[in-house]
């Protein structure tokens, strides 16, 4: 296979990493200037946990939010740079001489960066607007699956793939190796958008979640596109070594047996870099001010989830890695799936379901939600079977055997429930060590046990 040939320029990722500083610094300083404003404005929340009742500057994800789409549309022409100081005398030219072709600017690149800013500042109004209503589950659901038409869009016109490869052990079954899913494809990545704008929204409460979330989330990916770029040292190792008969060739040291290669490639994860890079920067300015300095002096509301979660539905569809991304999303999943029985109505779903605040002891105990009318026949069982799994505690009648009360289905609670209480700044180090190890647990699967299920 010729070896990353030709090697497009990357002179735009020096420009994405000075605008991702600038990200940091204006998060740094902007987010405590303006928190002020957002309470004039009556965007301000009490910390649930803690014993004061000091109005805390809220929705300062809007803040983060123009920061992030601002320097990215100042970015818009940085990408375009090397192909503009190739081509760019051809431009004045109406007709290039004879003889001359003039080739194309890269319109599809375009594309690709306008659908993804329309999606973000939809998230961004949708996410506002939940902060000002609290806009209900069923209109905050389809909402993302409408933004995302223009990134299915772009997706389609470049002739995105559909396929799915079958794992091994399926193959006699199915007789083939690869499966065209055609639009149920698209109907998967529309899901994404609304599973990764919402999972992260559902994982919050406590000092600093939130925004570690996406942080750690963000550098994840940010490594795995790391992995693709043309690295100027030769990392060729010699994979039996590593118990394959393949060698591996640049950024593949961890990544064993991965595709390489093609400039296609190297573009993609080059334009998801772009976007993450200054997400990043954004991110750890503002987890300064939300878990740093704890306590909390803002909250990031939900505008700050939604945005970052349509930013990573973005690079997972634009850059063709939607199944690598949801590999990051592993603690939000297992929270999702979770909380299904308190967000589909089989157990009563409170307005907060964060832990309990003991104000004597300063320690998180789980919160419970307490059943007014007995639980139906279908959530018993469940409730039940997940109290089996250590995944929720009951409180029975001792008499009629009728659950009484639950803890509230979400992973933070879980952690209570197993680890036993603790205060919330150890909970959120709980939170983060997990999304770390789910990490780690991604890249091992993808690039390790896939060789597995896949021939690589
Ligand atoms: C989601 C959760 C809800 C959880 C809430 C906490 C579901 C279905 N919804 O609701 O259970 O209680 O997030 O954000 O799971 N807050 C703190 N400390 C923090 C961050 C937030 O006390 O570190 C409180 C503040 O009072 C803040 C409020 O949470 O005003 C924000 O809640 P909001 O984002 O409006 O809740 P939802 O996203 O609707
Ligand atoms: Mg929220």
């Amino acid at each position: 296979r010729p070896f990353l040939s030709p090697v497009p320029p990357l002179p735009a990722l020096h420009s994405s990493l000075g605008f991702s500083i600038i990200a940091f610094l204006a998060a740094l300083y902007l987010v405590p200037a303006l928190g002020g404003i957002m309470v004039k404005a009556n965007l301000k929340g009490r910390d649930l946990l803690k014993t004061y009742d000091t109005p805390i500057p809220e929705c300062l994800g809007l803040v983060c939010a123009s920061i992030y789409i601002l320097l990215l549309i100042l970015f818009i022409p940085f990408p375009f740079t090397s192909w503009y100081k190739e081509h760019g005398s051809n431009i004045s030219n109406s007709k290039p001489a004879e003889g001359i072709s003039v080739p194309e600017f890269p319109h599809h690149l375009l594309a690709l960066y306008l659908s993804s800013l329309l999606s973000l500042l939809m998230a961004t109004m949708l996410g506002f607007l939940d902060d000002i209503f609290d806009i209900r589950w069923r209109y905050k659901l389809p909402i993302p699956i409408i933004a995302s038409i223009p990134l299915l869009m772009v997706y389609y016109a470049e002739q995105g793939n559909t396929y799915v490869v079958v794992p091994l052990p399926l193959r006699p079954l199915l007789g083939r190796t690869l499966v065209n899913l055609g639009p149920l494809y698209y109907l998967y990545m529309s899901l994404l958008s609304t599973f990764s704008t919402n999972s992260i929204n559902i994982l919050a409460g406590i000092n600093g979640s939130e925004v570690s979330q996406a942080l750690i989330i963000a550098l994840s990916v940010v490594l795995n596109d790391l992995l693709y770029l043309p690295w100027p040292v030769d990392f060729r190792i010699p994979l039996h070594l590593l118990g394959s008969q393949k060698e591996v060739e640049v950024g593949g040291v961890w990544a064993a047996g991965m595709a390489y290669g093609s400039r296609e490639l190297v573009e993609r994860h080059l334009f998801s870099l772009y976007f993450m890079l200054p997400l990043v920067g954004v991110c750890l300015g503002f987890m300064y001010h939300n878990w740093y300095v704890y306590p909390a002096r803002v909250f990031p509301g939900d505008t700050f989830c939604y945005v970052t979660g349509m930013a990573f539905a973005v690079v997972g569809i634009q850059a063709h890695f939607s199944k690598t991304l949801l590999l990051f999303f592993l603690p939000q999943i297992f929270n999702f799936l979770l909380s299904c029985p308190q967000l589909f109505g089989l157990v009563p779903c409170p307005r907060h379901r964060v832990p309990r605040f003991d104000p004597n002891t300063n320690l998180l105990h789980p919160s419970k939600v307490l059943f007014e009318h007995p639980p139906s026949h279908a959530s018993t069982v469940v409730l039940r079977a997940l109290s089996l799994l250590g995944l929720t505690e009951l409180t029975i009648h001792p008499n009629s055997g009728q659950i009484l009360e639950c803890t509230n289905l979400t992973i933070l609670n879980v952690f209570l429930v197993r680890l036993g209480s603790m205060n919330e700044k150890k909970l959120v180090q709980v939170l983060i060590c997990t999304q770390i190890a789910g990490s780690v647990l991604a890249f091992v699967v993808r690039y390790g046990l896939a060789g597995l299920v896949y021939d690589g």
